[in-house]
């Protein structure tokens, strides 16, 4: 059953879950992830998770796919991708077969040819119209501005947004471009992301903690992408954080 997002509100509230360290960070997360994936396969045969790019996920996948799960069971796709070939060392599907690919787990990329933004979105939005639908969970990081996934300030927010019905990825330029990936990308939409069955957000430091709880407060009307993206949705996320 697709959740319709929530009206219009703001004030999201979150439940956190608060670290002490990075290692129960790690256990928190790959204890979520587990039970969605056990979940999900014992409802309905499957499970598909979406999940995040960056550098906080990595220890805690490694961590969770060394887990006797039935893997043969599971999709995986980036919750977004930089527009360049899998080999790339900024490609999060590229990450995501380094530490999957030997699981048996099925990983599906959203980039495949590098192409112009907007016709990447559309074969991301391609690939995933070929997957079973809604996502079962999305795994959401934060930059310390506060975007999400690679839903991001500049000229294709508001498509990321509230794209027509039915588009479940789009092609982004972010601006400013982040120096950290310093590219095109595609992305969940906030729709999408809003449809998902359950969704978690992992972010570190004290920094994001603020920029996280005030767009929280704001929702869609924050300034702050992840406002707005938590502001559309029927359930607010879970959210996993370390100082
Ligand atoms: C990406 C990610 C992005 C990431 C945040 C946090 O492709 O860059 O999907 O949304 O989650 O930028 O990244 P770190 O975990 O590296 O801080």
């Amino acid at each position: 059953m697709i959740q319709s997002p929530r009206p219009l509100d703001t004030d999201v509230h979150l439940s956190w879950s608060s670290y002490d360290t990075r290692d129960a960070l790690t256990a928190g997360v790959v204890a979520a992830v587990r039970e969605c994936i056990e979940d999900a396969v014992a409802a309905q045969g499957r499970a598909t998770i979406a999940l995040s790019g960056g550098k906080t996920p990595v220890p805690i996948l490694e961590r969770l796919v060394a887990l006797p799960l039935p893997w043969s069971a599971v999709t995986i796709v980036p919750s977004d991708d930089r527009i360049v070939p899998i080999s790339d060392a900024l490609s999060n599907a590229g990450m995501l077969v380094r530490v999957f690919g030997r699981s048996g787990a099925r990983v599906v990329p959203l980039v495949g040819e590098v192409a112009e933004r907007q016709e990447a979105g559309r074969r991301a939005d391609a690939v995933l119209h070929r997957l079973e639908w809604p996502l079962d969970l999305v795994w959401l990081g934060m930059g310390a501005d506060g975007h999400t996934a690679s839903i991001f300030a500049g000229a294709d927010l508001e498509h990321a947004l509230m794209p027509p019905p039915g588009v479940r990825a789009v092609g982004v330029r972010p601006d400013p471009l982040p120096p950290e990936a310093p590219v095109d990308r595609v992305t969940l939409t906030a729709t999408a992301i809003a449809e998902a069955r359950r969704c978690i957000v992992v972010l570190e430091g004290a920094k994001k903690r603020e920029v996280l709880e005030r767009a929280a407060s704001e929702g869609v009307h924050s300034a702050y992408v992840i406002g707005r993206v938590l502001g559309g949705m029927s359930s607010p996320p879970a959210v996993h954080w370390v100082a």
